[in-house]
């Protein structure tokens, strides 16, 4: 197997482990700039030059894309994608998860606890914003800041507005604010996700008064073991972010875990050492595992030409399959196949025909594009009294910012 490690940095100690795991195993591993990668776009056949020479083909990419080349990295890895190379992190995900409004704006849609957080763009919304939350202190932060650089606790609103107007103003830097989880008192927890599973964990502690654990920010790490609840949540947003390798922080908040952030190039070097987990393994495992199974658009794919597609079906009391087996749903009759049942957090792939469908699950069905919109539930019709909307459950999304 030939695997390429997408890295500005040969030396950097995540590079360095990841090439190492992959040699030990006996494949073939190159460290490839993805800066001096170019992109040529052709019909029927994408291709990717490295410093001018075509590139030969890899079995797996992992992508490890700094903050300050997101769009260019991204790019590459999309190509890469597009020459059905496997990709340990998908392109889409890792735009997605730079962006701390984006992520949380897909996030919130899940039962994952995050801290209420407010984008504005006028002055005058930021003190209506900040009472609605509770008032100060409240955080405030770069959009794509990270290593904690532009993350501001801000004791009064009068000092949150200052602060966003130092940013916002001349510098047009897009902030946001959120609600201060006090309660974790400047340490957060580190889970290090590969694949389903949390592989290492550690408890990050801040350095003297400082709010924010980041090791770049001088905090210090110790193993901790996590219970069922941190875990599920972590590898619960990775999923929701299409990562297969994430780094999930979590604060520690008074009702359970609070999602702070999902990284898709999460280093190796604090949690190795901290927990003396062979993570660059645990990757190089995952991709033994996975490469047969490149990410497909199922819908590019299917729907296009022949008429067939998919469509989540979400189920409540009212759906005509609530409490029905599969087979008395009368899908198959229909020509439609239930590829997966979404219950909760758990994934039901491939159901059989006994399995009872149940109110809160979302059924993945394949099947003609005509049939498919019949089944789609029909969207609700605008009421003249306003009620306070009610989480659906059922909703979820179909991937990441879909
Ligand atoms: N809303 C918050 N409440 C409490 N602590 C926070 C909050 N937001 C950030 N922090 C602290 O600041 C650190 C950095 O924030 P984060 O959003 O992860 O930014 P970065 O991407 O720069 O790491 C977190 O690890 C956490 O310790
Ligand atoms: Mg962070």
């Amino acid at each position: 197997m030939r695997i390429a490690i997408l890295s500005r940095g040969p030396k950097l100690y995540s590079t360095r482990r990841l090439k190492e795991a992959a040699e030990t195993r006996g494949y073939e591993a190159r460290v490839l700039n993805p800066l001096s990668c170019s992109i040529e776009v052709a019909q029927g056949s994408p291709l990717l030059y490295y410093k001018n020479k075509k590139l030969s083909p890899y079995d797996a990419v992992i992508p490890r894309i700094g903050a300050s080349i997101t769009f260019f990295g991204t790019a590459v890895l999309r190509q890469f994608e597009q020459m059905g190379t496997f990709c340990v992190n998908p392109s889409h995900s890792i735009t997605v998860s730079r962006d701390k409004l984006r992520a949380l704006q897909v996030l919130s849609r899940h039962r994952i606890r995050i801290p209420t957080t407010l984008f504005v763009r006028h002055k005058s919304e930021i003190l209506p914003g900040i009472a609605r939350m509770g008032g100060p202190p409240v955080v405030v932060k770069l959009l794509e800041g990270t290593q904690g650089i532009g993350v501001i606790l801000a004791d009064s609103t009068k000092v949150a507005e200052a602060i966003i107007e130092t940013l916002a103003g001349p510098a047009k830097m897009s902030v946001l604010l959120q609600k201060f989880v006090a309660e974790s008192r400047g340490r957060d927890i580190r889970a290090f996700v590969v694949g389903n599973r949390v592989v290492a964990a550690m408890r990050r502690t801040a350095s003297g008064d400082d709010f924010r654990s980041n090791i770049h920010r001088g905090g210090s790490a110790e193993v901790v073991e996590l219970d069922e609840e941190y875990q599920r949540a972590a590898v619960h947003a990775a999923q929701i972010m299409g990562l297969r390798v994430a780094g999930v922080d979590l604060l520690e908040g008074k009702n359970g875990p609070v999602l702070m952030e999902v990284n898709s190039s999460p280093g190796l070097e604090g949690i190795e050492s901290a927990t003396g987990v062979d993570i660059a393994g645990e990757i190089i495992s995952l991709i033994e595992d996975e490469v047969l199974f490149p990410d497909i658009d199922i819908r590019q794919r299917l729907t296009l030409q022949s008429g067939y597609g998919v469509i989540e079906i979400p189920v409540d009391e009212r759906s005509e399959f609530c409490g029905k087996t599969i087979r008395d749903s009368k899908l198959r009759e229909r020509d439609v196949l239930v590829l997966t049942i979404q219950r909760e957090s758990v994934t039901i792939p491939n159901p059989r025909v006994d399995r009872e469908i149940l109110a809160g699950d979302v059924l993945l069905c394949f099947g003609k594009t005509l049939t498919l919109k019949g089944l789609a539930p029909p969207r609700r019709a605008k009421t003249k009294k306003r009620r306070k909307a009610a989480p659906n459950p059922g909703a979820d999304e179909p991937g990441p910012d879909a």
